[in-house]
């Protein structure tokens, strides 16, 4: 099979959100310190009629629906996802429901879990099958499902909700450069969930942007050697037309890309001019170590790579912006805002995507995109997803019922025997909701 990558995709996030500025004011932090130090808009969070297994059933139901696959036509499916709802029971078996209807329970997969990087993980195990001689030529469906809830402190307002779902196969619009795939993997307590009985993570911020950055040279570094040796020519930030980050919160996607410039500044690179090869001069005898700490060559770089930033990176951040961090759908919802913003111009082009997760693990892979053939086009991508549409349609709750909300969740997480407030009326029709979770923790959903 030949070009094998995403041929469809669906999003979906919770209706209900909080915005970044008024929760400044209720946290009592410095004006500014989200929407401008963290870069953040606003933050999307669950109710207690929502979750990762409700948030996925909606977003497969809706793909299958929208592009008019039957359930009888996918051969795998594969969830990525870190909010632990059963440490034995994926959620895979859940979405099982959507296909035994249709007679169909010959799919392969279950869950991946590795922080951000399980849908990642899910995506690749999902093109290597296709690719595979143990393809039986049906598709394969990827499904990125994350609650991101952090405790009270500076990491609460960068969590985030959403599912998204991408279908697989070959002849894709957003086709896998599978030769030019570059890993990171290493031991690190940067951010994990050691406590069963929370949703909470224990996470060291600071460690985690460092191990993020170190994580993303190591990555491109690998990268930019398997383009050079396959095409015989040097790779810099300029052979991509986009960069799409996995974005816990967009300050730190700032970084990332600035960071690609100092890397290619220090390959003396042809996307690094004559000034800005001023402007980094005085950071070249740094060590690796020092280099993550220098606030002055993050300042250099992220000036070096503004006009770059914004053409190259931009047009990808609007839904993390707007989200927040949804884990290990952080990633393709930034491609989904690219897609958004730019699906009449991306055929032709190369989009290269950061996929990480603490812990650590790491990919740097590529597609290169091309128009498609409907229902699988660019153009009926955009028009399924509705972004704008989806976006427009929220409802924005004040900080106090968010708080209010998250003790709730804290009550109910792990907890068996209850019935939820049911109230779906703010849930767009085909959304699906959890009512009930009985005295054997078996959960139970309706569709609205
Ligand atoms: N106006 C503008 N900017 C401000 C203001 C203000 N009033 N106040 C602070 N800032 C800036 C700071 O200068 C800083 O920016 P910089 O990094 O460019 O210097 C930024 O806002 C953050 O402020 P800090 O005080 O440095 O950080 P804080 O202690 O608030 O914590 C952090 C921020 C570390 C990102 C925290 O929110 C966190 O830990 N989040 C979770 C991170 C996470 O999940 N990591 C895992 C990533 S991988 C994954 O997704 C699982």
């Amino acid at each position: 099979p030949k070009n094998v990558g995403i041929l469809a995709m669906e999003i979906y996030f919770p209706p209900t959100c909080v915005q970044q500025e008024e929760m400044e004011v209720h946290d009592g932090a410095s004006k500014g310190k989200y929407t401008i130090g963290l870069g953040q808009d606003c933050m999307a969070f669950c109710t207690d009629v929502e979750d990762v297994i409700s948030m996925s059933l909606t977003v497969v139901t809706s793909l299958l629906e929208k592009y008019g696959v039957d359930p009888a036509q996918i051969g795998r499916l594969e969830v990525g996802s870190e909010t632990v709802i059963d440490k034995s029971k994926s959620i895979k078996t859940f979405l099982m429901q959507i296909f035994e209807e249709s007679g169909n329970t010959d799919i392969e997969g279950v869950d991946s879990t590795n922080a951000c990087y399980g849908g990642t993980a899910a995506l690749l195990n999902c093109v290597n099958w296709v690719e595979s001689c143990s393809w039986d030529g049906r598709y394969g469906l990827v499904v990125c499902t994350d609650s991101a809830v952090y405790a009270e402190g500076p990491a609460r307002p960068t969590g985030g909700a959403a599912a998204i779902a991408m279908l697989i196969g070959p002849d894709a619009p957003i086709a896998f450069e599978s030769k030019f795939r570059g890993s990171h993997m290493s031991h690190v307590y940067d951010f994990y969930k050691p406590d069963l009985a929370s949703e909470y993570p224990v996470v060291d911020g600071k460690l985690s942007q460092t191990c993020y950055l170190m994580a993303l040279d190591s990555c491109y570094k690998r990268f930019c050697h398997k383009y050079e040796k396959l095409e015989g020519k040097q790779f810099s930030v300029v052979d991509a037309d986009y960069f799409v980050f996995h974005s816990p919160y967009n300050k730190l996607v700032q970084k990332s890309f600035a960071r690609l410039l100092f890397n290619d500044f220090s390959r003396n690179a042809s996307s690094v001019d004559e000034a800005a090869k001023e402007k980094l001069a005085p950071f070249s005898t740094l060590t690796g170590d020092e280099s993550y700490q220098s606030r002055d060559l993050e300042k250099a770089t992220q000036q070096v790579a503004k006009p770059f930033y914004d053409a190259k990176v931009k047009p990808a951040t609007l839904v993390p912006k707007q989200v927040g961090n949804m884990y290990t759908a952080s990633l393709y919802a930034a491609f989904v805002s690219l897609i958004h913003n730019k699906h009449t111009s991306l055929a032709g082009q190369r989009v290269v995507m950061f996929s990480y997760g603490s812990g650590l693990s790491a990919t740097m892979f590529s597609f290169q995109i091309r128009e498609g053939q409907h229902p699988f086009s660019l153009s009926n991508i955009a028009t399924v997803m509705n972004v704008g549409g989806k976006m427009k349609s929220r409802h924005e709750f004040p900080p106090e019922k968010f708080v209010e909300t998250m003790k709730l969740m804290e009550h109910r997480y792990g907890a068996k025997d209850f019935v939820t407030s049911k109230d779906c009326s703010l849930l767009a029709p085909g959304t699906y909701y959890l009512t009930e979770v009985d005295s054997m923790y078996r959960r139970f959903y309706a569709k609205k």
